[in-house]
């Protein structure tokens, strides 16, 4: 399977939920600080990171009206796959109280995409909450799992079967890490316990999940989104380095996947970060080739994490990778060198089915705002208009061959 990923917050516009309740709170603060926080360059570069306006998600790409529009776009570009995310927060605006009509616009969207050819993805949560969620203790209350279980009920019983891959959590660890550890995100807590217990709550979550869409859907594959990092020591032969690599991998690409091994149909892989470590902490990284953001590009760790999968014996999908490049010079080599390193893991026997590149659309990249370009398609936020980059071309022609061409 060939295609891209979005996720609702980020790309429909128009949400209400503990994340556009924070952007309200947050967007002069994070202004502010991003005159500190990014170099001269970056700042030159992307002016609008010191405006408080790009701090607030609004309408975003405004993907809830333009979604089928979006989609012609995807298929234009050779896709066969589509992973996007339904937002809780219009399904249940208030606790109990099921929206039919949003169902009903979630059913359309599916609709939409297998009409065009396009196999949906569907996940039930990437990291928005309802505001009356968030209020009751957001994924560090107990109540979360019967929450969300009561959501995913709804939802599985009116759309179960016309989607035959199901993702239920979006990234667990990266949430509970900015939200809970650093502090960075929503509800911005800095409580390592809580972390801890939401490692508990998110992967029960997650079972209990698998169960009911099994119980309510015929023929579906379910399995949650997972961030997965590649760690290596600085110093190959320091005890100490690999030491911290060991625990570190434990808390980022470990535990999840253990604590809910047996409730998984499929594996993922979401690739973006490369981190060496030297006790007793991270290492400099060489960052010899950066994106907008600033982050690492080092394509061979995801033959790494993909070969490390490989061990559960089950049918991995990448369902992201990509990276910030408003300038679109370096996402072609971005995505052939990764696809390079992911067919080299196939050809040692991982079970890859399918790839999706982050993102399809430029879209609002949480606290960061609307300046980091992740699209294939880039996105005029004032007047919606949709352009083709060159290298979603380039990709296409992968996604129609099945081959990936690459310079000798
Ligand atoms: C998340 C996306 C995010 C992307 C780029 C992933 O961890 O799932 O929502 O936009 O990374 O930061």
């Amino acid at each position: 399977m060939w295609g891209a990923s979005t996720s609702a917050h980020q790309v429909e516009g128009g949400t209400d939920n503990n994340w556009s309740e924070w952007e309200k709170k947050n967007a002069e603060r994070l202004a502010r600080e991003a005159h500190s926080k990014w170099d001269p360059g970056q700042r030159e570069k992307f002016p609008e990171m010191l405006k408080a306006e790009n701090y607030i998600s609004g309408k975003a790409c405004d993907h809830y009206n333009l979604y089928e529009k979006d989609f012609e776009i995807a298929k234009e570009l050779g896709h066969n796959a589509h992973r996007f995310s339904v937002e809780w927060s219009r399904i249940e605006p208030e606790q109990g109280t099921f929206d039919e009509e949003q169902i009903e616009h979630y059913r359309k969207v599916i609709r939409s995409l297998r009409e065009k050819g396009i196999e949906p993805f569907v996940c039930l949560w990437h990291w928005t909450n309802p505001v009356w969620l968030e209020k009751e203790g957001g994924i560090a209350s107990e109540l979360f799992v019967p929450y969300f279980s009561r959501y995913v009920d709804k939802v599985s019983q009116a759309l179960g079967n016309e989607a035959r891959f199901w993702v239920t959590l979006n990234e667990p660890t990266s949430m509970l890490a900015a939200g809970y550890v650093k502090g960075s995100w929503p509800p911005q807590k800095r409580n390592p316990f809580a972390a801890l217990s939401i490692y508990k709550i998110l992967s029960d979550a997650h079972k209990e999940a698998y169960g009911i869409l099994h119980k309510n859907c015929e023929n579906i594959k379910v399995g949650f989104a997972d961030m997965l990092w590649y760690l290596e020591p600085a110093n190959k032969n320091s005890i100490l380095d690999k030491l911290v690599v060991k625990i570190a991998d434990y808390f980022t690409n470990g535990k999840f996947l253990k604590m809910t091994e047996g409730f998984n149909d499929f594996l993922t892989a979401q690739y973006y970060f490369y981190r060496k470590f030297s006790f007793p902490g991270i290492a400099k990284n060489s960052f010899e080739d950066i994106t907008d953001m600033g982050w690492d590009i080092h394509a061979e760790g995801i033959y790494h994490i993909i070969t490390h999968l490989k061990k559960y014996n089950l049918p991995i999908y990448v369902t992201e990778n990509g990276l910030a490049d408003s300038e679109d010079k370096k996402r072609t080599k971005f995505i052939k060198d990764h696809l390079f390193c992911i067919h080299k893991a196939i050809s040692e026997g991982a079970d890859v089915r399918g790839y999706f590149y982050w993102s399809l659309l430029d879209n609002f990249e949480w606290d960061k705002g609307f300046w980091p370009r992740f699209g294939l398609v880039e996105v005029d936020f004032e007047t919606q208009e949709r352009r083709i980059r060159p290298s979603a071309l380039e990709y296409k022609k992968t996604c129609e061959s099945n081959e990936l061409e690459i310079e000798e």
